[in-house]
C-alpha cells in the first residue's frame, strides 16, 4: 500500500520490508519512481483493484479489530478514540465519512452518536463495511463512489460533518479539487475533521540503518504520482496479493489550509502530532498504549500526523 504500507509491512522476520522501484528512466533511492503520462483513471483502477483485494485482509486483521466492535457494543477504533478530545459532541450530526475503507471508524462515529454515512471507491471495502454495520447493528448507509464524486452521489449542503484521513489524501491527485468536494458537501456552517499523515512524514525515505530521517519524497503537490510496487500491507496478515501496484501523491500542509480556505472554509484548528496509528517508520518508533507510535528517539523531531478542522462560511 505504497507509502502507508512500505512503512509499516513487515517481513516474517519483522523487517520492514522494502518496496521495489518499478524501473524506468529516474527510480528514487528510497523506494517508489514518479510517474507521468497516465490518466488519472489509470490511477483510480490501479488504485481500487490494490485496495479491493487488502479489504478482506484488513477486515480479519487484530489491527482493526473487527471482532471487539461486535463483542463491545461501546467499543471505538484507536483512530477515533485518538480524536475524542478534538472531536467535540457528534450526536445528531450528519455526518459522511470519507474514504471510509471497512467502516471502523464510520461505526465509531454512529456510536458516538452521530447520523453516518462512509463513502469509498473500493466495493469490497464496503462490502466489509456493510458487514460490520449488521453485525454491530449500526445503522450507517455505505456508498460506492470516488471521492471527487461525492457530491453528485450525496448530495450537496447535506452534510453538518465531513470526517475522513488516516491516510486518504495521500491517493488524491488534487487537493484544490478534494476541498471543494469537502465544501460542497458540507452545509453552511458544517466541519470539516480530518486526521492525516503528515506531509513531512510522507516524504521521508524508508528508515535508514543509521537512524537518520532524509527527505527523499515531493512534499508539495505534483502533477505525477509516485508509484509503488510493494506486495504487502499495513496489517499484520499472511494473505499473498497479487495487486502490488499504487498510485500516490503528497499535498503540502499550506496547500491543504490554502485550498480548504479558497473553498470557502475557515480553519478553526491545526495541531500537528507526534505520532501515528501506523508504525511509519518500522525500527524507529515504540507504540504507546493507545496504538500510537512515536519515533524512539526524540520524537519531538518529526509531526506524524495533524488534525485540522474547518467550518465552511455562510
Ligand atoms: C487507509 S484507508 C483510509 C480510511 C481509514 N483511515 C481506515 O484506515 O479505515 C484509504 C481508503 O481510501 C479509499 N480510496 C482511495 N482512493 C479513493 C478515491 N479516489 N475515491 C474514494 N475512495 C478512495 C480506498 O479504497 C481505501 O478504502
Amino acid at each position: 500500500m505504497g507509502r502507508q504500507g512500505l512503512r509499516i509491512s513487515r517481513a516474517a522476520d519483522g523487517a520492514a520490508l522494502v518496496a521495489v522501484p518499478l524501473g524506468g528512466e529516474t527510480p528514487l533511492a528510497g523506494g517508489g519512481r514518479v510517474c507521468d503520462g497516465l490518466a488519472v483513471n489509470d490511477h483510480r483502477t490501479v488504485n481500487r483493484v490494490t485496495w479491493d483485494e487488502r479489504a478482506p485482509a484488513h477486515a480479519a486483521s487484530p489491527e482493526y479489530g473487527v471482532e471487539r466492535f461486535v463483542a463491545d457494543p461501546e467499543h471505538l477504533s484507536e483512530v477515533v478514540r485518538f480524536d475524542l478530545p478534538r472531536l467535540g459532541d457528534v450526536s445528531g450530526l450528519r455526518g459522511v465519512h470519507l474514504q471510509c475503507h471497512i467502516g471502523t471508524d464510520t461505526v465509531s462515529l454512529h456510536r458516538l452518536g452521530a447520523r453516518m454515512t462512509g463513502l469509498d471507491f473500493s466495493g469490497a471495502s464496503l462490502v466489509q463495511a456493510r458487514r460490520l454495520a449488521e453485525r454491530t447493528g449500526a445503522a450507517v448507509d455505505f456508498v460506492q463512489a470516488d471521492v471527487y464524486d461525492a457530491p453528485q452521489a450525496l448530495g450537496e449542503a447535506e452534510f453538518d460533518l465531513v470526517y475522513t484521513g488516516v491516510g486518504a489524501l495521500c491517493w488524491l491527485p488534487e487537493i484544490r479539487r478534494w476541498a471543494e468536494v469537502v465544501a460542497a458537501l458540507l452545509r453552511p456552517g458544517g466541519r470539516l475533521f480530518l486526521r492525516e499523515g503528515h506531509p513531512m512524514l510522507w516524504a521521508l525515505a524508508d528508515p535508514r540503518p543509521d537512524g537518520l530521517l532524509a527527505v527523499e519524497h515531493p512534499y508539495f503537490e505534483r502533477p505525477e504520482p509516485t508509484a509503488w510496487d510493494e506486495p504487502g500491507t499495513y496489517v499484520e496478515t499472511d494473505v499473498t496479493f497479487t495487486h502490488t501496484l499504487s498510485y500516490e501523491w503528497n499535498h503540502g500542509l499550506g496547500e491543504v489550509v490554502t485550498a480548504l480556505l479558497d473553498a470557502g472554509l475557515d480553519l478553526t484548528m491545526l495541531t500537528e502530532h507526534d505520532s501515528a496509528p501506523w508504525d511509519a517508520l518500522p525500527g524507529q518508533t515504540v507504540r504507546d498504549g493507545h496504538g500510537e507510535h512515536r519515533l524512539r528517539d526524540r520524537p519531538w523531531r518529526l509531526p506524524q500526523t495533524y488534525t485540522l478542522q474547518a467550518r465552511k462560511r455562510g
